[in-house]
């Protein structure tokens, strides 16, 4: 009997080492993480692990035999690009009809390299190929290790005599395992944009996705965190984030498989998308960028913070400029004079530039409002009789920067350029045109397009060298999705979602060929465009048309998810019944615009805002360049507290808000807790940018805490009814 079993045992074993000699293990590691891919007997390759590194990277390879996931009927469900028509029984990574009909693809391993790029960024490239059909997909995994972050895309090639549809082509396909996964997401709409919503995933797929086509988001950005086992916390969890790279449609698809284990497909959305394919022709897709934490999603953010500043952002660590923008100051109602005399108010308040914003241009169809003139970028003589130039001359005289907003991929049909050009039109010519705010979307697939919409930048940067900002507007989508470029060129129509976005980066490719330097806000009628492709382009972005700043606390805390607040554009309005200081306050955590009329502002109003700024500019640095941590959740409370320290920890500045202004509210009665500090050092702290006369609080002196104090215990920012907002400045003391 024993010797029998020892025999069993031995058999088992040896069988199990000579699996492993043909098999083909790739550890793709940053600094915590490790998502390991691996072929099976097959040659096919699966992702068999996505977590914490393990201290013996030897033992990666043992792994999968520990899931007993191997039962016929239900296929191979952790695939590294799951293919369709052959084995597969899930969502696909990847649907093809080949040259010759048919519709299946089977996708086997067959090299690997990694390449190291520097001291941080390794690329691995895996190229699987197809046994029968000259058809492969190469997958291309890039590690940020410092960062913990994985760029993830994929590009697809063939050599079959005749085209290739390519009806899905995922960015990415992961695997998760864990016995429960919580997604959540970010709803919303106009003005209303990143309300999350939690939710935990059932057996089955649960699918986010956009066909907006001009932009990702205005339901739904392309951005998400799912945590594993239990929801995450700010500091304890496992939680991934993820966001895909590409401003237009796109499919996320959160597939739990039968063995309750989380397929996560992501990347353009194929729908109306079938792409014909050319052989020896690459197709690449969209980066999809994740970082892993198992310390929460405080973590997460910092490793996507870091990442985008370092290697994504457009000058993520530089600097940046406030300024005082004029679109709900006076809408489309002004002219040359009222605008100088705006210049003043921009001086008076200290900020960097003024920003002029819709309404500057169109003479046949004036632009007075927003169902005419878009697309016929020529000063409206009657506003503006002297050009850009001189307003360009005046704010210099005036000691600011001047700044303008275009909205160059679109048109109003009340415009010359539609007269013009109706070919250059998305539209559906045998049908009535259905408009999005008054107006059309042009046709970037066509090159004469893209010359077009870089010409109109291209004009006023030569002609207005000093110009010394840009807002890049969007506000249409793309409604009868017909491009006449694609007819004439006897291309499929399925091609106009992939080509139109494409077309939009060969414009910013060009702009930022032509001009590196200029700051760029990358704006979609309020924050339908917020993703890391176009953010390679902009300097920072517009996150909502909302400017009440009681639901700016909440969608500047819910973007702040994923991106910097340096890249962060938030204006002080009119809107919202709070006190300026509360709207200065909120607009600090990023970077802060004025669009009221200055010359409104009370005297002490006008010295309070004014001294702001110069507060801020003693804590910008942090703003900018610090990391974040997240405090109090006014998702879950009645104050939002948040705090940006200095990586070597020696200085941070943490912003309190009341959210809740119920009267029947209880006092904010515990300390909040901070976080970011060291433990071993002492800090004083100070409240600051208080408003004259408010005195209460009790926290205008220094007082002195050791980091471990402040960490355990806290402070408490005694925010109140009276005081509903309160910036605490926290130094060393040596
Ligand atoms: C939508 C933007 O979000 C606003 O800030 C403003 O620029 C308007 N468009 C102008 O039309």
């Amino acid at each position: 009997m024993i010797s029998k079993a020892l025999i069993s045992l031995l058999t088992i074993a040896l069988s199990l080492a000579s699996t492993a000699q043909q098999q083909v293990t790739i550890p793709i590691e940053t600094k915590d993480n490790v998502l390991v891919l691996q072929t099976d007997a097959d040659n096919r390759l699966s992702t068999i692990y996505f977590g914490g590194k393990l201290k013996d990277s030897l033992e990666y390879a043992q792994i999968a035999r520990g899931y007993r996931t191997d039962d016929n009927n239900t296929g191979i469900s952790n695939n590294a690009y799951t293919p369709a028509g052959t084995w597969n029984l899930m969502e696909p990574a990847l649907q093809v009809i080949h040259g010759d009909g048919n519709t299946s693809t089977e996708l086997k391993y067959t090299a690997h390299e990694t390449t190291r790029i520097d001291a941080n960024v390794e690329l691995t490239t895996v190229t699987l190929k197809d046994p029968v059909y000259p058809f492969e997909v190469k997958l291309f995994y890039k590690t940020y290790a410092a960062e913990n972050i994985l760029e993830q895309w994929t590009e697809i090639r063939h050599q079959e005599k005749k085209r290739v549809v390519l009806k899905k082509y995922a960015s990415a396909n992961l695997y998760l395992t864990g016995r429960k996964f919580f997604l959540t997401h970010f709803a919303g709409g106009w003005a209303r944009e990143m309300q999350p919503e939690e939710t935990e995933l059932s057996s089955g797929i649960k699918t986010l996705d956009t066909k907006l086509g001009a932009r990702a988001d205005l339901f739904q950005p392309p951005s998400f965190y799912v945590s594993m086992d239990r929801p995450a916390s700010e500091t304890e969890g496992k939680v991934l984030m993820g966001t895909l790279a590409w401003t237009g449609n796109y499919k996320f698809d959160f597939e739990k498989d039968p063995y309750g284990h989380l397929r996560l497909i992501t990347g353009i959305n194929p729908f109306a998308s079938d792409y014909s394919l050319d052989a020896a022709t690459t197709f690449k897709t969209p980066s999809f960028i994740t970082t892993l934490s198992e310390n929460g999603k405080g973590e997460a953010s910092r490793n996507l913070h870091s990442w985008a500043r370092k290697y994504r952002l457009r000058d993520g660590n530089g600097r940046r400029l406030t300024l005082l923008n004029n679109w709900e100051a006076t809408y489309f109602d002004f002219d040359e004079t009222k605008l100088v005399g705006l210049f003043k108010g921009a001086k008076d308040l200290g900020v960097d530039l003024f920003l002029l914003d819709d309404g500057w241009f169109a003479n046949k169809y004036p632009r007075n409002h927003d169902s005419a003139g878009l697309g016929d970028w020529q000063e409206n003589r009657a506003k503006l009789p002297h050009g850009i130039g001189y307003l360009v001359k005046e704010a210099t005289a005036a000691g600011i920067g001047f700044g303008i907003w275009v909205e160059p991929e679109m048109v109003n049909p009340k415009s010359e350029l539609y007269e013009k050009h109706r070919d250059w039109v998305l539209r559906q010519p045998e049908r009535p045109e259905h408009y999005y705010r008054n107006q059309l979307v042009l046709d970037l697939v066509n090159p004469e397009v893209q010359d077009f919409v870089f010409g109109i930048l291209d004009t006023l940067l030569t002609k207005n060298p000093k110009l010394a900002y840009i807002k890049w507007d969007c506000n249409a989508v793309i409604y009868d999705a017909h491009s006449i470029y694609l007819s004439r060129k006897k291309l499929p129509q399925t091609h106009i979602y992939v080509e139109y976005v494409r077309g939009l980066y060969k414009v910013l490719e060009r702009v930022r060929q032509k001009y590196p330097a200029i700051p760029m806000m990358l704006c979609s009628g309020g924050g339908g465009r917020v993703d890391y492709e176009a953010l390679k382009y902009f300097t920072e972005y517009w996150p909502s048309d909302n400017t009440d700043p009681l639901e700016r606390v909440f969608i500047q805390w819910n973007n702040s998810y994923f991106f910097p607040s340096i890249a962060s554009c938030n204006h002080v309005t009119n809107s919202g019944n709070q006190p300026l200081k509360y709207k200065i306050d909120v607009a600090m955590m990023g970077k802060p615009g004025f669009d009221i009329v200055v010359g409104h502002l009370p005297a002490e109003d006008l010295n309070f805002a004014r001294q702001s700024l110069k507060t801020y500019d003693s804590i910008s640095d942090l703003v900018w360049h610090g990391d974040l941590f997240r405090l109090i959740d006014p998702n879950e409370n009645n104050i939002a507290s948040l705090l940006y320290a200095s990586p070597n920890k020696s200085r941070a500045v943490m912003f309190n808000y009341l959210t809740n202004f119920r009267t029947l509210l209880a006092p904010i009665i515990d300390p909040v807790r901070l976080n970011g500090l060291d433990p071993a050092r002492n800090y004083a702290i100070r409240e600051i940018n208080r408003y004259p006369g408010n005195t209460g609080g009790g926290l205008s002196e220094k007082v002195t805490y050791s980091g471990d104090y402040l960490m355990r215990v806290g402070v408490n920012p005694v925010v109140t009814a009276k005081r509903s907002s309160v910036i605490l400045l926290i130094e060393e003391v040596k």
